[in-house]
């Protein structure tokens, strides 16, 4: 026995293992009766295909659950987790000093099992945003925010979305609570207090609909700006939420890709999902990121219409509501297979 147990009076140290076996015992039954829920892995997790790059989907814990069609889809097609909602403000942080992260942490651990990649999302976005973070004083209730989250999941998410959505359709800044009252700069912090609370984790921003034209152009300068000022960002997530008859074409995307990748910033596909599901639009984006070399990955957002954020009526996704494969499957994942 080492020489500094020899000197802790035996029936102390029988105590203490005797209490540290009745917690860990009662953390098994905690789980096994009513502890948080988790994500229903089965016993034999399946393989999905060898990909050069991750490709991942937006998942929720209910469908996850409820669902074994969308589960078993997720499972053996993805290698990469979002969760969907389940890191938004309101979900995690209802209340100043009041968390909760239940459906964060089972969608992470899942995936931390399964061997898939995460990217955390969103740290900041002023949708699902409670209203006592938007008043008063909005940076120091930022910091805490992103410091917590980030924190908490230091070392299983590779990818945050730090900044979700900051411009408006015309390329101006939103005026959201953190513009109104720092200006520009609440994006400064936002990056700085996401690196410090996991310097290793790959720092995002993240857009919708700034695949072309002014947004993106807008989209371009700020990181620009960003990266000029010393902010630590990493990448730029293009969300690709897009339609079977107006999608950006591979050409499009490939330069914007590039017009990144000359900031020296990498790129990710973060939410692509297409009305009416078109195997040429999904084909398209794949093809993209396949080929450009700063483009770390592609992530659907859903996985089968019945749960789509956007109404199973678009049939957006590659999965039917039924969980059946479409041929926007094949044209997703084709090009991103590993050759
Ligand atoms: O959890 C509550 C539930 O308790 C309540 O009964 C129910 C009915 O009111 O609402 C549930 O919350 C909903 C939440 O999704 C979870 O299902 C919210 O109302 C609903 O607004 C929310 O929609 C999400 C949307 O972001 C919010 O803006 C979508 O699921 C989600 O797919 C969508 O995702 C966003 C990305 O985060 C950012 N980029 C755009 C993308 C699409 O809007």
């Amino acid at each position: 026995m080492p020489s500094r147990l020899r000197a802790i009076p035996a029936g102390v140290l029988l105590v203490a293992a005797g209490t540290f076996g009745l917690l860990a015992v009662l953390a098994v039954l905690g789980r096994a009766f009513g502890g948080p829920p988790e994500v229903p892995l089965p016993e034999r997790i399946p393989r999905p295909p060898d990909y050069a790059k991750p490709l991942g989907a937006a998942l929720s814990l209910g469908p996850a659950r409820e669902d074994e069609a969308y589960l078993d889809a997720f499972l053996r097609t993805f290698t990469s987790l979002t969760p969907e909602n389940a890191m938004k403000w309101e979900v995690v942080h209802p209340a100043r000093g009041r968390w909760n992260f239940d459906e964060a942490d089972a969608l992470v651990d899942a995936a931390v099992r399964t061997r898939k990649r995460v990217r955390g999302h969103p740290l900041v976005w002023d949708q699902q945003l409670p209203p006592y973070a938007a008043r008063g004083d909005v940076e120091t209730m930022l910091r805490e925010h992103v410091r917590t989250l980030v924190r908490r999941y230091r070392g299983r998410v590779a990818q945050w979305d730090v900044v979700n959505e900051p411009l408006e359709d015309d390329g101006t800044l939103t005026q959201n609570p953190w513009q109104r009252t720092l200006g520009e700069r609440w994006i400064d912090v936002a990056f700085a207090t996401a690196r410090a609370a996991d310097p290793e984790a790959q720092l995002f921003l993240n857009e919708i609909g700034a695949e072309r034209g002014v947004k993106f152009s807008a989209l371009v300068a700020l990181a620009r700006r960003l990266r000029d000022r010393g902010v630590p960002i990493d990448g730029i997530g293009l969300q690709n939420h897009t339609t079977s008859g107006n999608f950006p074409s591979r050409e499009v995307l490939a330069e914007d890709l590039a017009a990144i990748g000359k900031l020296g910033l990498e790129a990710e596909i973060t939410e692509m999902d297409v009305e009416g599901a078109s195997p040429r639009a999904y084909a398209a984006a794949a093809r993209a990121c396949a080929d450009a070399p700063n483009c770390t990955g592609l992530t659907v957002w859903g996985v089968t219409d019945r749960w789509s954020w956007i109404g199973e009526d678009k049939r957006a996704l590659p999965f039917d509501a039924a969980g059946r494969a479409k041929p926007a499957l094949r044209a997703l994942t084709g090009p991103l297979r590993r050759r």
